[in-house]
């Protein structure tokens, strides 16, 4: 039966972004009302988390819908079974070393701030991650506002960034900028607007990060490097940011057109597992699902 009235509880994490959502079970069948509650707490408070929830992976599929165009693993009948086969080709953002070997993506440590598939001709609208393992410190996934990034900026510097657009460039094992081997033809790369409206709030915001953003397409490359450093460091201000402390069963989504996001290091000893569902652009017919 579907609710008339909705039950939804919004809880703002914080001053910079961010709201716990409450009354909503999402390994149950929810309707249309609630699905646009959560819409508009998304495009109000850009990262939603939903505690508690026990999730399959098709209960993360169908939330991950609800903002976009899920980028559901497509299982062959035979793998339709049951327990470990049926999460064949699920990305899980993960640590855990099956006999050495990595079986997840993103593995360890630190991550500096970026937006998911901004090396993408047409980026990941959104992020989906799902807590199965924390630990016990560190781990935070920080959450930065370019909304209020952009806002904040002097005037000056605002026009002297109207119109400029930047190279894009992402290699997977990379997880600080100094890593990325910039001159490799094959490393995925696109080009984006510095400064983009976002298409549901009409809100401009800036569009950069230390770990992707190489440089501003047009300008000597000695003073892109100077602008861009300034702006990764001010879209980073710690007044700008909020860190999330991960509980097990948490699902988070992110908005990676208007917030960046990075991670925190936390003890290699400890396990940490997050499965991770990208929303994609509903027109995008490119294969999602990747970084
Ligand atoms: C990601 C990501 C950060 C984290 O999944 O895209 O950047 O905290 N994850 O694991
Ligand atoms: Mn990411």
């Amino acid at each position: 039966m579907q609710l008339a009235t909705s039950q939804l509880k919004i809880e703002p994490m914080g001053p910079v972004l961010g709201a716990r959502v409450h009354g909503l079970d999402l390994s149950k069948p929810y309707g249309e009302e609630q699905k646009r509650e959560l819409r508009e707490a998304f495009a109000r408070y850009l990262v939603l988390c939903v505690p508690g929830q026990d999730l399959e992976y098709d209960d993360q599929v169908r939330f991950a819908a609800v903002f976009g165009k899920a980028d559901e693993k497509k299982l062959s009948p035979d793998e339709k079974g049951q327990g470990k086969a049926r999460e064949r080709g699920v990305m899980y953002v993960t640590n855990i070393r099956e006999n050495g070997k990595q079986v997840g993506s993103l593995p360890d440590g630190e991550m500096q701030f970026h937006s998911d598939g901004s090396h993408r001709d047409i980026p990941y609208r959104a992020t989906t991650l799902w807590a199965i393992h924390v630990p016990s410190r560190g781990g935070e996934t920080k959450f930065a506002n370019l909304y209020t990034a952009y806002d904040t900026l002097p005037e000056a510097t605002k026009r002297r960034i109207e119109g400029k657009q930047c190279k894009f460039i992402y290699q997977v094992d990379a997880t600080f900028r100094e890593q990325t081997r910039e001159d490799d033809p094959s490393l995925s790369n696109a080009v984006h607007p510095l400064v983009k409206v976002h298409p549901d709030t009409g809100r401009k915001s800036l569009y950069l990060s230390r770990l992707m953003t190489r440089y501003i397409i047009g300008m000597d490359r000695a003073e892109s490097e100077v602008l861009l450093n300034e702006l990764f460091d001010h879209a980073e201000k710690p007044e700008f940011v909020y860190a999330h402390p991960w509980k097990p069963k948490d699902i988070v989504i992110w908005d990676n057109r208007c917030t960046n996001h990075a991670r925190n290091d936390f003890p290699a000893s400890e396990v940490r597992q997050l499965r991770r569902i990208t929303v994609s652009e509903p027109g995008d017919m490119s294969k999602g699902g990747g970084y």
